[in-house]
């Protein structure tokens, strides 16, 4: 990050950092994870980081302390948060386990992969040897399996990026996860998902009600999914 923008970003905190995150500790985990193959190959997925990267940042900016757990992306830290880089959905899993019981708010925005080749090869596969096939077998589901290390009151948020029937099945992760917030949008979506610098969301609560929000910047997301935290920290 440039040094205007680093000025920039303390003079936010300054006249930010005096609401309801002030002082809490967020954790927010970005960007995708990477599985190995074989030595030089992985199975990973589309996911840019944007959107986990810009509430992290708001975050800060309204005066919390922020822990930034992230996958292998092509992005600047924003400043002031603590960075934590990892590989593999189990390294997300193993940071996650030890970042949470301290937390006041965990914003799950990574995309882990959700499968990993059950056997990775320790030499590389050569390309004369004819097709490969590579079994795989699911990941562990990181905020399901971490439920009972939440610090009482904790808020927890998810996201669910999903290819049609968007809501419902958002509905469904917000329970089966037991979250507070899941926020939800379609793929299909144009200027929606991964990569793009927009994002067109829903954000779910427990009641089930959504909030359809235009489609707008993910740092204007950011803003909104950070106003829902806000709303519902004791
Ligand atoms: N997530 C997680 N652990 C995983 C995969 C996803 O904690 N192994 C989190 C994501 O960070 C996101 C939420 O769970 O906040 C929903 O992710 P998604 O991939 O849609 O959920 P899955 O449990 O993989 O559900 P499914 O494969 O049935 O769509």
């Amino acid at each position: 990050m440039s040094e205007p923008e680093t000025i920039l970003a303390h003079a936010a905190r300054v006249l930010r950092g005096g609401g309801r995150l002030a002082g809490r500790r967020i954790v927010v985990t970005a960007g995708p994870t990477r599985e190995s193959i074989d030595p030089v190959r992985v199975v990973t997925n589309r996911s840019s980081g944007k959107m986990g990267y810009r509430v992290a940042e708001v975050a800060w900016e309204r005066g919390a302390e922020v822990v930034l757990i992230s996958g292998p992306v092509a992005l600047e830290p924003p400043p002031g948060a603590a960075l934590r880089r990892v590989e593999s959905t189990s390294d997300l899993e193993a940071a996650v386990r030890s970042e949470l019981p301290a937390a006041d708010v965990l914003v799950m925005a990574a995309a882990p992969a959700d499968f990993r080749p059950s056997d990775p090869s320790s030499s590389k596969r050569s390309r004369v040897d004819g097709a490969l096939a590579v079994p795989m077998e699911p990941t562990e589901d990181i905020l399901g399996g971490t439920r009972e290390l939440r610090k009482p009151g904790s808020v927890i948020v998810g996201f669910a990026l999903e290819t049609g029937d968007a809501l419902a099945k958002g509905r469904a992760k917000l329970e089966r996860k037991d979250l507070d917030f899941i926020v939800v949008n379609d793929a299909l979506e144009p200027g929606a998902g991964f990569e793009h610098d927009t994002n067109r969301v829903a954000i779910v609560g427990r009641d089930g009600t959504p909030r359809i929000l235009p489609l707008q910047s993910k740092r204007e997301v950011a803003e909104a999914i950070l106003d829902a935290v806000e709303g519902s920290l004791g």
